[in-house]
């Protein structure tokens, strides 16, 4: 495997678990650890063994505390449009590959670091995380995403006042905010995401990246297309060997042994 500076890979059985590993600059984000992310991606997409990932931040204090500050600050106007272009195909990759990714918020997941978290399928929180787009601070606005995809997935009214105003809020709210699926002591918080990755392990592999696609393309196509579309990848389950085993299993009345599950 790819051997990574900023961030750390393990396989256990079919889960990766990336770790963002810049623990003393809070793990923040800079454009090695946004290249690296990217290439790891796209790496575990394509292995086999792989059918869950999970991405955390090394420590106990942050996921993710936003871009790197101290790399953002001279940046020209050019390459600063070069960074958030780096971000972009990185958050657009999490929501366009085909297998689940759950972020496990261990921390701080501010600015860039709550735009990743936005970016994955489900976002599982230790109690103590805090999150916010705190942008505004530095004089700046979020760029990895943040203000297309808050408003989209906690609705305008509240997107707007936390994009605009920078507050940090609890986990709790987040919670509340229909932000995150779950949130549990941090002690607990692998093992949850864990649980659930090797839940999906279980499934069809090709029914898992279709229901993907097709709840992602939810937000972006109008109900004609995304029904046209889903009736495709409908009928196209039917041509999969993991569609008939799935039904005789059912059928047979024993658990179904999917082509590539554990
Ligand atoms: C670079 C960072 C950093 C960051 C923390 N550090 N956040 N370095 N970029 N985003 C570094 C600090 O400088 C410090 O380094 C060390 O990590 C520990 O941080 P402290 O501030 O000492 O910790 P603490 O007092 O506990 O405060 C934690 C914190 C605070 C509340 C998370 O660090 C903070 O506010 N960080 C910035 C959060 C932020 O504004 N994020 C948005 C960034 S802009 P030293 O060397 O002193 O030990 C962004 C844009 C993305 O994300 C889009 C780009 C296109």
């Amino acid at each position: 495997m790819t051997s990574y500076e900023t961030i750390r890979i393990a396989i256990d059985g079919t889960t990766a678990i990336i770790t963002i590993a810049r623990e003393k600059a809070l793990n923040a984000l800079n454009r090695q650890l946004v290249n690296e992310l990217t290439w790891a991606l796209r790496d575990l997409e394509a292995d086999a063994r792989v059918r869950a990932i999970i991405l955390t931040g090394a420590g106990e204090k942050a996921f993710v505390a936003g871009g790197d500050i101290t790399e953002m600050k001279n940046l020209s106007p050019a390459e600063a449009g070069t960074f958030s272009a780096l971000g972009h195909t990185l958050v657009d990759l999490i929501e366009q590959m085909g297998k689940p990714i759950i972020a496990a918020v261990n921390g701080f997941a501010l600015g860039g670091g709550c735009e990743l978290a936005l970016a994955c399928d489900f976002i599982y929180s230790a109690e103590n995380a805090k999150f916010g787009l705190p942008e505004v601070n530095l004089g700046t606005i979020p760029g990895f995403g943040g203000t297309q995809r808050l408003p989209r997935r906690i609705g305008m009214q509240r997107a707007l006042e936390l994009t605009i105003t920078g507050d940090i809020f609890s986990a709790q709210e987040a919670f509340r905010l229909g932000l995150v699926n779950l949130v549990c002591p941090a002690t607990e918080l692998m093992d949850r995401a864990k649980k659930t990755a090797q839940k999906i392990a279980q499934k069809g592999p090709t029914a898992v990246s279709y229901a993907k696609r097709l709840v992602r393309r939810a937000e972006v196509l109008p109900l004609s297309a995304g029904n046209e579309l889903e009736r495709e990848l409908f009928a196209l389950t039917f041509a999969t060997a993991d569609q008939k085993e799935g039904m005789t299993a059912f059928l047979e009345k024993r658990p179904a042994k999917f082509s590539s599950s554990s």
